[in-house]
């Protein structure tokens, strides 16, 4: 490995205590100073719990949470109630001749530059933005892909190597922009995913049969490029939302703010019919959404499930995205037939990264979950999601599990109980970070996540906080 110099982590809140990077890659397994395992991982379970997030490997001049940093993905594998844990970086073009460099060599999302010749030069790649691969990672098709939005997906082998890019076979073209956040049906194994682009026409919606192959493209016109981060599949419609925050790649390359808040605006939603069908938009007054946590559709109705905030935290602050505003869920209904728009705040727990069972994405459902804060000291840079909410929404009861004062709680992942149907039966995984107890994996029951985790996995290296994470089931090394 490249030995690398220490970074000045002071020029962002979001490079310190637990958002600092971790500069080496690791494996573990259980015991002799390795993973210790407090409780009972279940035995049924065979496939691997993955989370990517930003992780910088050299200096940056700049730094804008919660869009930079080289994707690392950490993972934890399970076979016959024994675990296994590694991390790795996603090795992307941008990521290897910074490596053959011994520097950064791309500015930030805030502080855009064209890369410069002697990066050039190295064969890194031309654009004035690095493919960072650190929002997501989701297994469909039998393929790995970490995933970014303004670029390819990067295919990784099941013990985190990088394969490469991946184009769908030629399906994408240069300058698509692939989601990080594609949803896969859980009526049909198929892959629901979209392209955003900087020129016209902007988003393209695509659907990839259950074995990765593309049966849809279809163009929906778009007045702009919007910040559409998420989309969510309704039953048969998907649903995504448009506000009107926007980028100037222009001002962000000549030292100006390059995203663009319209608050005065309304926001748009538009549904997609999933046969190709003329999308249906609708308006609502101003809101801004990271993420989606399920939806469905009741005849003409379709009910979105999201966590709602006034703003995007860039709109406050844009040299370092710190936010001081609420995150809470709600439900939004959407009538086909007349056009009305209805919201329902869920709560008001502090929440983010909203989850449910994935075998009933764009189905009805009854358990919601997230991370989330149980403390009204959320207004800085560490959101101090200290536990996990699990909203009932058939009944509206929530319950909450606290992992502690100061740690943070990552995105709840709902892991199906294989020998069961039942939501409950579950398991809830996650990544914590605890001020006395360091870094560990949790696994809830999904069915009473008050009776505390079943099991705790703690890791002898920092997890920091991070992104998206997924249950990938048979996925084993
Ligand atoms: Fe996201």
């Amino acid at each position: 490995m490249t030995s690398r110099p220490s970074i000045d982590l002071s020029i962002s809140p979001y490079l310190q205590a637990n958002y600092a990077p971790v500069l080496e890659e690791h494996e573990w397994d259980e015991g002799d100073g390795g993973l210790r395992v407090e409780g009972k991982v279940p035995e049924n379970l065979i496939g691997a719990f993955m989370r990517n997030g930003p992780n910088i490997a050299w200096q940056p001049d700049h730094y804008v949470y919660p869009a930079d940093g080289d994707g690392m993905v950490h993972a934890v594998y399970f076979k016959g109630g024994r675990v296994h844990y590694r991390n790795r970086w996603v090795r992307t073009a941008g990521f290897l001749v910074e490596e053959q460099l011994g520097r950064s060599c791309y500015g930030s999302v805030g502080k855009i530059r064209m890369p410069d010749e002697e990066t050039l030069a190295a064969g890194g790649p031309g654009s004035p933005m690095k493919n960072l691969a650190n929002t997501n990672i989701v297994y469909h098709g039998e393929k790995l892909l970490a995933l970014w939005e303004v670029g390819s997906a990067y295919e990784l082998k099941a013990d985190l190597s990088t394969v490469g890019e991946w184009d769908y076979d030629g399906a994408l073209m240069p300058g698509d922009g692939l989601t990080a956040h594609p949803k896969i049906c859980g009526r049909t194994g198929e892959l629901i995913t979209c392209t955003q682009r900087w020129d016209a026409p902007y988003y393209t919606l695509r659907i990839m049969d259950k074995n990765g192959r593309q049966t849809l493209s279809r163009v929906v016109d778009m007045p702009d490029r919007a910040v559409m981060h998420d989309m969510q599949i309704c039953g048969d419609y998907v649903v995504i939302f448009y506000p009107p925050a926007f980028t100037n790649l222009e001002a962000g390359m000549t030292g100006g703010n390059p995203f663009i808040w319209h608050g005065e605006r309304p926001s748009r939603i538009c549904a997609i019919p999933r046969d190709g069908g003329d999308p249906v938009w609708f308006e609502k007054p101003t809101f801004f959404s990271w993420h989606f946590t399920n939806g469905f559709q009741s005849g003409s109705k379709l009910y979105v499930d999201y966590v709602w905030m006034a703003t995007p935290p860039f709109s406050n602050d844009p040299n370092s995205g710190l936010e001081r505003q609420t995150r809470n869920m709600h439900r939004m209904t959407l009538d086909l037939k007349t056009g009305e728009v209805t919201d329902e705040k869920l709560g008001p727990t502090y929440c983010e990264f909203g989850r449910a069972d994935d075998r009933l994405c764009g189905l009805q459902y009854r358990y919601a979950f997230a991370a989330a804060s149980d403390n009204s000291e959320w207004d800085g840079p560490n959101h101090d999601y200290n536990g996990v909410i699990r909203y009932d929404m058939d009944t509206g009861d929530t319950r909450f599990w606290d992992y502690g004062k100061g740690a943070n709680a990552g995105e709840p992942v709902h892991v199906p109980n294989p020998d069961s149907e039942r939501e409950e039966d579950g398991y809830l995984m996650t990544f914590v970070s605890h001020p006395e107890e360091g870094a560990f994996m949790s696994i809830l029951s999904a069915g009473d996540i008050e009776r505390g985790p079943l099991a705790k996995i703690y890791i002898p290296t920092r997890v920091p906080n991070g992104f998206h994470a997924n249950w990938m089931p048979g996925l084993t090394i």
